[in-house]
C-alpha cells in the first residue's frame, strides 16, 4: 500500500489532495499561486494543523517563484503581502504562523534574488519532509502508551491527511498497529465538517486498521461500558505556559467524559503545534460559516430564520489531559512550561 501524501512540490507548482471530495473521490489539485493556496486553506481543500503549516510555507515559495523582478526589496514586499494573505485564512492552528515565520526569517537572511528563491523553496521542502519524520517519532513515542486490545476513541482527523504523511494521533495508532498490537479505533464523526466520518475512517480502512464510526454523542456511553478505554487526539495549538489544548470542536466533551470515566486522554502533536507565547484568552477560535451547521451534504436540516453558532475548535484545560506526546518525548501538560522552542 502506497503511503498517503497530502501535499508535495512539483516544478513551480504544488499538488494537494482535495480533501473536500473524500471519501468519494481521491482527486488532486494543482496550486499555482499563493492566492490559490490561501483559498485552498480557507475552504479546507487542505486542512489539519501540520498540513496547513506546510501549505503556508509552500504558498510563500509560490509567491516568489512566480515573480519576474530581481529586485530584492520588491520580492520581500511581495513575500510579506503573501504572508499577510495566508495568515488571514485560518486563525487557530499555530503551525500556520510558525511556518510563515520560519520562511520570512530565512528570506530576511538571504542575499540575492536567486539565493532567496532557492532558500525559500528549500526551506518549504525541508519543513514538509521533516513533518513526516516528526510524525513517525510521535508515533513511536506514543505507541508505548497503547496496549494490545485497546479500544481507542479519536476525534476529527489527525492522520496522514492532516499532515504531510503518517499523522499524529493516527500516527500513534498506526505505530501501535504495526507493532502487532490489536486495537479497535472508534472514529467520532466530528460534526459539522465530518472529518472523522469522511477522512479518518477512509484512511484507516485503506490500511486495514480496524475502525468503527460513531456519532459524536455516542462516545460517553461507550466509555461507560468500557467499550472505549483510551482517547488519542491531535491538537491545533497547545499552550506551553498553561498546558491548554486547542483542538477540533467536540474534543472538550470527549475529555470531560474521559476524566469522569477515568480513561487516559492522550494528545499527540509536533513541537510546531506548541505555542510558547500566548495565554489562553489570546487564542482566536475560528468561527466558521453557519451553512456548515444548517446543511448536511446540501440538504438543509433546520428551519429558516434559526440562529446558529459554529466555533470550529474548543479548549481543553490541562487537568483533563493525561499525556502530551511529541517527537521529543511524552509530557504532562504542566511540564510544557519548562520547555523551550
Ligand atoms: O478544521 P480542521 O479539519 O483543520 O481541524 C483539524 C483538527 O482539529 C485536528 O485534530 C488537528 O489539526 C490536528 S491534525 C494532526
Amino acid at each position: 500500500m502506497k503511503e498517503l501524501r497530502t501535499i508535495w512540490w512539483e516544478k513551480n507548482h504544488v499538488v494537494i489532495i482535495d480533501q473536500r471530495l473524500l471519501p468519494h473521490k481521491l482527486k488532486y489539485l494543482k496550486i499555482k499561486s499563493y492566492r490559490e493556496m490561501a483559498r485552498a486553506i480557507k475552504e479546507m481543500a487542505i486542512r489539519g494543523a501540520p498540513a496547513i503549516g506546510v501549505a503556508a510555507a509552500m504558498g510563500l515559495a509560490l509567491a516568489v517563484v512566480n515573480v519576474k523582478t530581481n529586485n530584492h526589496e520588491v520580492l520581500m514586499k511581495r513575500l510579506e503581502k503573501a504572508a499577510e494573505t495566508i495568515r488571514s485564512t485560518r486563525p487557530t492552528a499555530v503551525n500556520l504562523f510558525w511556518a510563515i515565520d520560519k520562511i520570512l526569517n530565512i528570506a530576511r537572511e538571504a542575499q540575492s534574488r536567486e539565493n532567496l528563491k532557492e532558500k525559500i523553496i528549500n526551506e518549504a521542502l525541508r519543513i514538509a519532509e521533516e513533518d513526516i519524520e516528526v510524525n513517525k517519532k510521535i508515533g513511536e513515542n506514543g505507541s508505548r502508551l497503547i496496549n494490545d486490545g485497546d479500544k481507542i476513541l479519536t476525534h476529527c482527523n489527525a492522520g496522514a491527511l492532516a499532515t504531510v504523511g503518517y499523522g499524529t494521533a493516527l500516527g500513534v495508532i498506526r505505530a501501535a498497529y504495526n507493532q502487532g498490537k490489536k486495537t479497535l479505533v472508534y472514529a467520532s464523526e466530528t460534526r459539522p465538517r465530518l472529518q472523522g466520518a469522511r477522512l479518518t475512517t477512509w484512511e484507516l480502512i485503506r490500511e486495514g486498521i480496524p475502525v468503527k464510526l460513531i456519532t459524536d454523542n455516542m462516545a460517553s456511553f461507550l466509555m461507560q461500558r468500557r467499550e472505549i478505554n483510551k482517547v488519542v487526539v491531535g491538537a491545533d495549538r497547545i499552550l506551553a505556559k498553561t498546558g491548554h489544548v486547542i483542538n477540533k470542536i467536540g474534543t472538550l466533551t470527549h475529555a470531560i467524559s474521559a476524566k469522569y470515566y477515568n480513561i487516559p486522554f492522550i494528545v499527540a502533536a509536533p513541537f510546531s503545534s506548541i505555542d510558547f507565547k500566548h495565554n489562553v484568552d489570546e487564542v482566536i477560535i475560528e468561527e466558521r460559516e453557519v451553512r456548515e451547521v444548517l446543511y448536511i451534504d446540501n440538504a438543509r436540516i433546520a428551519p429558516k430564520g434559526v440562529e446558529v453558532c459554529n466555533p470550529a475548535f474548543d479548549i481543553t484545560p490541562p487537568e483533563l489531559v493525561s499525556y502530551i506526546v511529541t517527537e521529543k518525548g511524552v509530557y504532562k501538560p504542566e511540564e510544557l512550561k519548562e520547555l523551550t522552542n
